[in-house]
């Protein structure tokens, strides 16, 4: 997704500006530019590349071409128009003045692009973003904000914009609306960013922008208004995520270092909650009269964020046994939803910033419902938007294929079902303590996982070269394959699909033919019998089986299946949490062995902030 990085200061500011952009290559981008004003010239000076960083980075050897203290760069994810050099941000108006940088989407961009053609203006690229520059030109007769104030009034849509213009040299504005902005407040410099990632380096300083506010960077300071240009004082806040976080700590690649930080992740999520045999949510509470009058929960998100809330719908509803719909962040506000102030809509989405998430929040928002949201980045749109936030404490999360927020969102979700349960006195206590002793395993349980990833290694070398695999399983082992199948087909590129094991005959299995590999997922002992039916339907069509059980099962299983991955035995409520690690490093061995992208997979974005 586009990443913006803007500094102001007395250092050259391209090289930092490269090196900003370079911590945001991980949200997945396809071109990128710098803009900085050059005092020789008195002018704004503009580079754009379609590709990696690197091939920016390269043509402005590492920014040494460049003389400027100020500028703004960014990473593009194309949304109107391809990836082109011409299309990249910054784009710039008619006489080169004014230099935009921009995430989001200008809505009415054609329009405004009409209205200024009809006057005239040239326009060189199909982008909404050029749109922004040249109505700021126009607009503008030696007043800068007043410009600037004057399109924000006519733009709709989505934006976080970094502008830079050639006779202002000592600043850069900034404006926030849907999209994240984020100030960085430095010793004699100043910065913005769309990800606090790509400036943590510089300073730990920082102010979040909110919807419809405006910045001035100076070297010296930056000040702020609202949307009716009145000042406003921005709290400062100090960012405690550790740079080293960020890296890739040894690792080859962000996706593994990720997998392998989940029991950590886990404890970080999960300790601070259970306190004295108690489930104990310091961040949030819900009103006993509101729960005991709840009707109905909606879980809304998109992506494997989605797929937690499909496994949270098997367990919300056993445990409270209140109805829980799961929709799509993007089918929802299309729907119709039945929403009213006796429903809780949960909002799951680790960047907090997926615009149809965000779109869903609202809209149940403005339908009545109470919103309480998982999410890992804090600070985020999605967190600062919902009643209530429970984080993951995940910590910042690289690799696009997510690994660690799944399992931690799954885990909080499950913990949440179960104090909800507590709440309304539908979980017998016994079962409420075995529960509670299930999820202070659950790290230790899933090291043990990991610690024998080389099985999964050796059945990732034995399938590697499969064209088609599928994914099938009842239950909480449907919605488990769900993600097992997306992590597979989103970074090694096989085609994939998850099935219901009970819908095989109803289409899939005229798709099994010799050799066809179907992974088998039985974690939940339920319905282990049911499973072992769909692995012999399987087999008898030539079908190879590789599957996923616990371990008292495996000698059963291993009896019709080709294989057989395990994890440790846990309480139904957690499988889905150990059972994913599997999946998720079949996935990565498997795209590991041709050669994939894994961090960058292509075509995908870590944060999908556009409809
Ligand atoms: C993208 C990411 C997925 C993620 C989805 C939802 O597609 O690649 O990993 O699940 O967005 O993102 P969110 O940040 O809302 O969880």
């Amino acid at each position: 997704m586009c990443g913006i990085v803007g500094y102001i200061g007395r250092e050259q500011a391209a090289p930092i500006l490269l090196e900003g952009l370079s911590r945001l290559e991980y949200r997945g981008y396809d071109s990128a530019g710098v803009a900085v004003f050059d005092a020789q010239a008195g002018a704004l000076a503009v580079r754009k590349a379609k590709g990696r960083l690197q091939v920016l980075s390269d043509q402005l050897h590492g920014g040494a071409d460049l003389d400027s203290t100020v500028g703004v760069g960014h990473t593009r994810w194309a949304t109107h128009g391809a990836p082109s050099d011409i299309n990249s941000h910054p784009q710039v108006s008619r006489s080169g003045k004014i230099a935009v940088v921009h995430n989001g989407i200008i809505e009415n961009y054609a329009e405004l692009k009409g209205f200024l053609q009809s006057k005239g203006v040239p326009f060189v690229s199909e982008t909404d973003t050029e749109v922004v520059a040249q109505l700021i030109e126009y607009f503008y007769d030696g007043d800068l904000l007043a410009a600037v104030g004057r399109v924000l009034r006519r733009i709709q849509g989505a934006y976080a914009l970094g502008i830079l213009c050639a006779d202002c040299p000592d600043q850069i504005v900034a404006v926030r609306k849907d999209s994240p902005l984020i100030l960085g407040y430095g010793e004699g410099c100043n910065f913005i960013t769309s990800d606090v990632t790509a400036i943590l380096r510089h300073t730990r300083s920082v102010g979040y922008m909110e919807d419809g506010e405006l910045a001035v960077l100076t070297r010296e300071g930056i000040r702020c208004c609202n949307h009716l240009m009145q000042p406003i004082e921005k709290e400062i806040v100090t960012v405690d995520w550790e740079m080293d976080a960020a890296e890739k700590g040894g690792y080859e690649h962000f996706m593994f270092k990720e997998i392998m930080e989940q029991p950590e992740a886990l404890r970080r999520c999960l300790s601070p909650r259970i306190r004295e045999g108690e489930i104990v949510f310091e961040d949030f509470s819900l009103d006993q009269d509101y729960i005991k009058n709840m009707r109905r929960i909606y879980i809304v998100a998109c992506g494997s964020s989605y797929h937690v809330g499909m496994v949270g719908k098997y367990h919300l509803e056993r445990l409270t046994r209140i109805p829980v719909e799961v929709a799509l962040g993007s089918e929802f506000r299309y729907m119709d939803p039945i929403v009213d102030d006796h429903t809780l809509v949960i909002v799951i989405s680790q960047s907090g910033e997926t615009l149809d998430t965000m779109a869903a929040l609202r809209e149940a928002r403005r339908l009545g419902g109470h919103i309480l949201s998982i999410v890992n980045v804090v600070g985020s749109s999605i967190a600062r938007e919902s009643d209530q936030v429970l984080y993951t404490w995940a910590g910042p999360e690289i690799a696009v294929a997510t690994t660690k927020a799944y399992t931690t969102q799954l885990a909080l979700l499950s913990l949440l079902a179960l104090w909800l349960a507590k709440r309304l006195g539908t979980v017998p206590e016994e079962d409420f303590r075995s529960m509670l002793a299930a999820f202070q395993e659950l790290p230790d349980k899933m090291e043990e996982v990991l610690s024998r990833r080389e099985d999964i290694q050796y059945f990732a070398s034995r399938y590697f070269n499969h064209d088609s695999i599928f994914f099938m399983g009842r239950n909480i082992d449907y919605a488990l394959g769900l993600e097992g199948s997306l992590k597979l087909k989103e970074i090694s590129y096989i085609h994939s699909e998850a099935y219901a094991s009970g819908e095989l005959k109803h289409g899939t299995i005229s798709l099994i033919e010799d050799g066809t590999l179907v992974v088998a997922l039985s974690t939940y002992s339920g319905l282990f019998a049911k499973a072992m039916s769909n692995v012999v339907e399987v087999k008898a069509r030539g079908g190879s089986v590789l599957a996923l059980t616990v371990e008292p099962r495996k000698a059963e299983m291993a009896q019709t299946a080709d294989g057989v991955m395990t994890i440790p035995d846990i309480h139904n409520l957690l499988l889905p949490c150990l059972g994913v690690v599997p999946l998720q490093l079949f996935a990565y061995y498997v795209a590991l062995m041709r050669g994939c992208d894994i961090d960058k997979p292509r075509n995908l974005a870590k944060s999908v902030t556009v409809e």
